[in-house]
């Protein structure tokens, strides 16, 4: 079943009569899923990938779905969009389950953020109150209360925060299932394709450059996370305001018969353990600013452990699964950037920092939509890249196609 409100006709190009063919670069849960929405409507849909699929932020995230209890002041109107992705996401494993026939790892018991003592509880409460007062579907627990949902929290836990609606999916599964189900669609993926450029002409895109070889595309899709700017081609207005964050993870062994917790729970300092069905504990994550660094560090496994510890003492008996860094892409205002640019056909997908996994169903649709009908979905109006311009001069002086690339020419001699 298509998404719903996906009007599934391609609009045709009444000048050679044949459907609008769309290049996507990056193949990350944002690229995949809008693909795959493009690939059932019958649209002509490659996806670029430098390497391997999902193989970037969409692999090392944890795959919580919280638009919820992460929810802090000054944040509303992302807040809704994250509500909107949390509201979609049931259909949306349905039918990707379906279409990929294989689980996604969903677990809908909820999330807990605790508290250890009187300063974390008067941190969360303020949050909490901020919460309830938008009708958030979040609920106060006394220390007993918490305990009796999780049994191993230390005795400590002085008050909780439980939400219900905050679910879980395996990410890495996530993945997997979006690439069968793109293929299946008839969606064509070049696997270790870099994208070194996108190529326009007169102020409309022309298609994609991987090295020597030019792929002629009516659209271009920019997907490709943390690296989104590292493409040339673009004028400087064009280029999303996107860094990488990075984030340290490791993952222990449970028990698989005796699972030491089964909501997903955040400690304090930002710290969060995500239990998965294969008895798997992720652990993160740290936030750190340092460009694309790969490095695991002591300092940061020993935050991860010592702050989880507390949390729940008895994970010292696990034994370590796993642990690795990912990037995510973080945009200037920590929102997404969605939808349409200055440059014809030329569309953004990026920016998604810590709610990508969460946001990947209402991206699809979203741009899937605007690529189908011509259309910005209401929901992504918020989010477009022109939001940016604010601080650029002469924001209202329409760029300047020919002098851009002229200069992008001189720079590239
Ligand atoms: P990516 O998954 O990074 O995909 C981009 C792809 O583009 C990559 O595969 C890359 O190889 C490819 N690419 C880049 N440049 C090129 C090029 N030139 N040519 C071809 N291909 C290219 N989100 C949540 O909702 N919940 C969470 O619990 C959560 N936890 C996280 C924990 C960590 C540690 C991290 C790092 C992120 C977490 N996130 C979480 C955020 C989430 O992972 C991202 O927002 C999301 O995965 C972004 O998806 P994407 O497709 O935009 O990017
Ligand atoms: N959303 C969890 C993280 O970014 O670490």
């Amino acid at each position: 079943m298509p998404a719903q409100g996906v009007d599934m006709s391609i609009p045709i190009d009444n000048a050679t009569g044949s459907k609008p063919t769309v290049a996507i670069i990056g193949a990350g849960v944002c690229g995949l899923g809008i693909g795959w929405r493009l690939a059932q409507a019958g649209a002509r849909v490659s996806v670029f990938e430098k390497s391997e699929p999902g193989r970037g932020a969409s692999w090392a995230a944890a795959g919580m779905l919280a638009a919820q209890a992460e929810a802090e002041p000054g944040e509303e109107t992302l807040l809704e969009l994250n509500l909107k992705a949390q509201q979609i996401w049931p259909d949306f494993r349905d039918e990707l389950e379906d279409a990929a026939k294989i689980p996604i790892g969903y677990r809908d018991e909820g999330t807990l953020i605790v508290a250890l003592d009187r300063d974390d509880a008067e941190a969360l409460k303020f949050n909490f109150d901020f919460q309830s007062k938008l009708g958030l579907n979040v609920e106060w627990l006394s220390g007993p209360e918490a305990r009796k949902k999780e049994p191993f929290l230390t005795p400590n836990v002085t008050g909780a925060v439980f939400s219900p609606s905050d679910h879980q999916v395996e990410n890495r599964d996530l993945v997997d299932a979006l690439r069968i189900a793109f293929s299946a669609a008839g969606g064509d993926l070049r696997l270790y394709t870099e994208v070194t450029a996108i190529e326009s002409a007169g102020g409309k895109v022309t298609g994609i450059r991987c090295g020597d070889e030019v792929t002629p595309a009516d659209m271009v899709v920019l997907a490709a996370g943390a690296w989104s700017r590292g493409i040339d081609g673009l004028p400087k207005e064009l280029l999303p305001p996107v860094r990488p964050l990075k984030g340290q993870v490791l993952a222990l062994r449970m028990d698989p018969s005796a699972h030491l917790l089964r909501h997903v729970l955040w400690a304090p300092e930002g710290i969060y353990m995500v239990p998965r069905l294969d008895g798997r504990l992720i652990i993160g994550a740290t936030v750190e600013e340092k460009d694309f660094d790969h490095d695991l560090t002591a300092g940061g496994m020993l935050h991860l452990l010592r702050e989880s510890w507390e949390a729940v003492p008895g994970l010292d008996e696990l034994s370590i699964d796993e642990m690795w860094v990912g990037h995510r892409p973080t945009s200037r205002d920590d929102a997404p950037i969605l939808g349409p640019t200055e440059m014809e056909g030329l569309i953004m997908a990026t920016g998604h920092h810590r709610n990508g996994i969460l946001l990947a169903p209402v991206t699809a649709d979203a741009i899937s939509r605007y690529i189908l009908d011509g259309d910005v979905p209401e929901e992504i109006a918020p989010f477009g890249l022109g939001r940016f311009a604010k601080s650029r001069k002469n924001k209202n002086k329409p760029i300047d196609f020919d002098a851009a690339r002229t200069k992008l020419k001189q720079g590239a001699a």
